[in-house]
């Protein structure tokens, strides 16, 4: 561990701290940590050769550029290696150079999350913590849920009560102790905040945890890896609290500092209109302020970012921006890569299409650019969405004379 972490750094004001035990947030100022990486240890044992003879093909594989020493707590799922599909006719369609999706609802609890709770978890029982903590719009407490029953824990989550049946419904299957928190995402975020300080629990909270980035980076890795380390111009990621988006710049950043990129893609943080709180900072140019959030895309349905100000300067670092796109808009590309790639995606994970069809229309992605939409949870999490846009089935009696009758071409 000493080899490879050098500290950590606020994001905000910059002061550096060693990484000993479990601190959430800077003491000068409150906000949140970046983990330094000694890149020029690293880069002399992770290479493009070294991942070429690895037959590892998870999360795990980056194993140099995580923030763990003990390989001990490593759960026996398949996290990470998600398939990056080429779409090719959406591509056509959209007039594109390359479009691809990288289809992380294939992770084993359904999410992006996943890559999140992977670290997270190694990192509570590396330090020893007895109880695992978090609050969640569902997917972060699934997640957690679901590798935690792998390894034979039982997280304590909470969650808005007007989460997704199916994201509790995993959690009560995988065991959790799940408190349906009569309020929003962030009234159950602070409430577990404060229960964990009293407690002396760990917080997997997005953002507020540090380890929650640098699970969300291997993304990134996988990119650039399965692209035979090539580059995308563009990345679309659709954006709540802020923590994939900012995990996926880390990732390209950690890419470039141990030289296995050469350059870094522009980065899209895409936005529900009705929780729009990172993105109006980005088109402003004013800090992050809070939103009365009201999405139908539930996962990214967020009042107060967590990582909003990480989150703005992970687009302005990139040179990319931000996109507002309708609900109605997010609820049609559930249906446009469905049909049109196979993909399944809950309204969040449909979100950085709709950003991409909208960057398109306007002319602010080019036809010569190599494109990766992040389709960051499945379908199956949120099937009251999906069935509002895809109608329903032809009612039909049991015989050949009603289905003559009813024949559709
Ligand atoms: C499916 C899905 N997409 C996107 C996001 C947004 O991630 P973040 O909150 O880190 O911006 C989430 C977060 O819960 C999610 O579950
Ligand atoms: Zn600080």
């Amino acid at each position: 561990m000493k080899e490879k972490i050098r500290g950590m750094k606020c994001v905000h004001c910059g002061t550096e701290y060693a990484c000993s035990g479990m601190q959430y947030i800077c003491d000068s100022c409150g906000c949140n940590f970046e983990v330094l990486y000694d890149y020029g240890a690293i880069r002399k044992t992770l290479t493009r050769e070294s991942l070429a003879g690895d037959k590892n093909y998870s999360v795990w594989r980056y194993w140099d550029l995580l923030p763990l020493a003990d390989r001990s707590h490593i759960m026996p799922l398949q996290i990470g290696w998600t398939p990056l599909y080429r779409a090719d006719r959406l591509e056509k369609k959209l007039g594109l150079k390359a479009l691809y999706l990288k289809d992380d609802g294939r992770n084993p609890s359904g999410s992006f999350k996943d890559r999140a709770s992977s670290v997270a978890i190694c990192k509570a029982l590396e330090l020893g913590f007895p109880t695992i903590a978090g609050a969640s719009t569902g997917n972060a407490a699934s997640s957690s849920a679901c590798l935690g029953a792998s390894l034979g824990i039982s997280p304590v989550i909470f969650v808005p009560a007007a989460a997704p049946e199916a994201k509790v419904a995993q959690l009560l299957v995988f065991g959790a102790t799940v408190y349906a928190v009569n309020g929003t995402y962030d009234d159950a975020f602070d409430l577990c905040t404060e229960v964990c300080l009293e407690y002396g629990w760990f917080n997997r909270n997005t953002g507020y945890n540090p380890y929650t980035r640098e699970g969300k980076k291997t993304v990134s890795f996988e990119i650039c890896e399965q692209l035979g380390w090539e580059v995308p111009d563009t990345v679309l990621v659709p954006v709540g609290d802020g923590n994939i988006i900012t995990g996926v710049w880390k990732g390209f950043k950690d890419l470039l500092g141990v030289g296995l990129i050469d350059r870094l893609p522009r980065l899209i943080a895409v936005q529900s209109e009705k929780s729009s709180s990172v993105v109006d900072a980005i088109l402003s140019g004013k800090p992050v302020c809070p939103v009365a959030a009201t999405t139908v895309a539930d996962s990214i349905s967020v009042d107060l970012p967590r990582d909003g100000e990480a989150a703005v300067k992970a687009a302005g670092e990139s040179e990319g921006t931000g996109i507002l796109v309708s609900d109605e808009a997010i609820l049609n590309s559930i249906l446009t890569i469905a049909r049109g790639a196979g993909v399944f995606a809950e309204p969040a994970g449909a979100t950085a299409y709709a950003g991409l069809e909208k960057m398109r229309s306007e002319g602010t992605i080019t036809d010569d650019e190599t494109v990766v939409c992040l389709v960051t949870g499945n379908g199956l999490k949120d099937v009251k969405s999906a069935i509002r846009v895809a109608g329903s089935p032809t009612p039909l009696e049991p015989s050949l004379d009603a289905f003559r009758a009813a024949r559709r071409p």
